[in-house]
């Protein structure tokens, strides 16, 4: 049996759709209830829902086998797993915004307020840019409204939220879509089931294009 981490939310009910679509339904998960396991033996897959930050750390440690998570969660945690395909969906990308029209001076050492503390740091040093980082956990727009940074790192998907907060994205530092990763043993131990997988989304894919 496989068993799956699917990030709770909007995305994780769209990649579930995909794997019901490949013959991995579990009729279960669809019912309206507040379970967070859910098993098909007769399609030999197990579903839970994780936090989406969480996702990563089931995988790595094998509690699950497979997941779903966006980059920018893997790129912060740094995880051991392997990234098997880039699912294509949930894109946005992860940018440095601040007020619009402000650009902060670049001999000052700057304040990041950020959600994304490890990819602003690897950022700002690829760029030699000495930063201090301001640690916050959502609504990361409000800190520069507010004078707490100078910048902030988040993900931007259609701009809305800065545009409706007179602020603007100044560089994008990388884009982020929703992978498919898979901890490193079961990738080994169930490479068929693993590997047919991971080719029914590629084929289903190629068909859509
Ligand atoms: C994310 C992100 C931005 C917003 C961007 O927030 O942190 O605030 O979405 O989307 P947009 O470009 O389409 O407006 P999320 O909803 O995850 O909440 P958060 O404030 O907890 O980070």
């Amino acid at each position: 049996m496989i068993h799956i981490a699917l990030p709770k939310g909007r995305l994780g009910e769209k990649a579930y759709q995909i794997f019901k679509s490949l013959g991995y339904g579990c009729p279960e998960i669809e019912e309206d209830n507040r379970k967070l396991i859910f098993e098909n033996p007769e399609n030999d897959v197990c579903y839970f829902w994780a936090k989406p930050s969480d996702v990563p750390v089931y995988v790595e440690r094998g509690a699950a086998d497979i997941g779903i998570v966006g980059k920018d969660i893997l790129l912060e945690h740094g995880s051991d797993v392997y990234e098997l395909l880039d699912l294509g969906m949930g894109k946005c990308r992860m940018a440095v915004a601040g007020i619009r029209g402000h650009r902060p001076a670049a001999d000052k050492t700057l304040r990041v307020a950020t959600k994304f503390p490890n990819i602003a740091r690897s950022y700002y040093a690829s760029q030699s840019r000495e930063i201090e980082i301001i640690r916050l956990n959502g609504s990361i727009e409000i800190a520069p409204l507010l004078g707490l940074s100078d910048v902030i790192v988040d993900i931007v998907e259609t701009g809305t939220t800065l545009k409706e907060n007179d602020l603007e994205p100044f560089e994008t530092i990388v884009p982020i879509s929703a992978r498919l990763i898979a901890n490193k043993a079961s990738y080994k131990f169930q490479y068929d089931a693993i590997r047919t997988i991971c080719e029914k989304i590629e084929a289903e894919r190629s068909a859509q294009t």
